[in-house]
């Protein structure tokens, strides 16, 4: 496995690459999430690229860029592990030289959801993953579901700014009692992890009820929002329940929507979400 830094050495290793290359985008602190996403595009894919960079312009200054968790010699062995041809760990100074002033936005779809309490978020995940697909060049891109606004989000990019790769949204990779998996989840102490188990629980109630036959939107963000104000060590920062590509808030009957949530655990913010269709409605 081959480990690069700068764009020249960068070019210079995706060039010995036979195609289709797969790209899996990263922070790192990998967990079975990102490794999911890697696999698949082992199988998928003749060569496969993985990005090890943990972006300062996606994190507010209030966020937790210092303390955002790293372990870059484990992350490489399970990336060898997986049989990943090439590693790119660019630093800061990589990506964001001196006199660096030009961005990526995608307008409408990152105004909402995480975007509304998060506002430069998006401009910095998107603005770095242009640059990583101008420097990988990868056919296809695998992403996974857990952020589905960050999935929505780089379609939108991709389409409208004409990058040749294909985006691929994996489902979400789950602890056995359902938490998704996050790099953040080690910041929680076992109370707290206890607790984190809400966001599942809560979407699995709203979804089992919209199997049921229930349809409101409203009631089915109800049943999330009781279950997390029923938690006393979780915080409810919005449940969502919005159209699955436009993210727009549904109201009245819904056949096919996106739930989604934030929810702050002790000093941890989580998100999770689940897509509810009626397999009967054909849009
Ligand atoms: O999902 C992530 O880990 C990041 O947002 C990404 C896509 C690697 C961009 O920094």
């Amino acid at each position: 496995m081959n480990q690069t830094t700068t764009f020249p050495e960068l070019r210079a290793a995706r060039a010995q690459l036979p195609e289709p290359v797969g790209f899996v985008p990263t922070m790192g602190y990998l967990h079975e999430g990102h490794l999911s996403l890697a696999r698949r595009a082992r199988e998928e894919c003749a060569s496969v690229v993985v990005s090890i960079f943990v972006n300062p312009t996606q994190f507010a200054p209030t966020e937790d860029l210092d303390a955002y968790p790293r372990d870059l010699e484990r992350d490489l062995r399970l990336l060898e592990e997986i049989g990943v041809d090439l590693v790119w760990t660019p630093t800061p100074e990589v990506m964001y030289p001196e006199g660096f002033q030009t961005w990526v936005t995608v307008e409408e779809l990152t105004q909402v959801l995480e975007g509304a309490s998060r506002p430069t978020h998006f401009r910095g995940v998107t603005t770095v993953v242009a640059k990583l697909f101008n420097g990988v060049q990868p056919q296809k891109a695998y992403f996974g579901q857990k952020d589905a606004q960050q999935a929505v989000v780089i379609q939108r990019m991709v389409k409208d700014l004409n990058f040749p790769v294909e985006i691929i949204v994996c489902p979400i990779v789950r602890e056995p009692d359902g938490l998704a998996m996050s790099s953040r989840n080690t910041y929680l102490n076992p109370d707290e992890r206890q607790a984190a188990t809400v966001l599942y629980r809560s979407l699995t109630a709203a979804a089992e009820a919209f199997a049921a036959g229930e349809r409101d939107a409203d009631r089915l963000r109800a049943i999330v929002r009781d279950m997390v104000d029923a938690e006393p060590l979780a915080d409810l920062e919005y449940i969502s329940c919005a159209h699955p590509e436009t993210l727009q808030e549904l109201d009245g009957e819904v056949e096919r929507a996106l739930l989604s949530m934030a929810v702050r655990v002790g000093k941890t913010r989580l998100i999770d979400n689940f897509l509810v269709m009626n397999h009967a409605f054909s849009p």
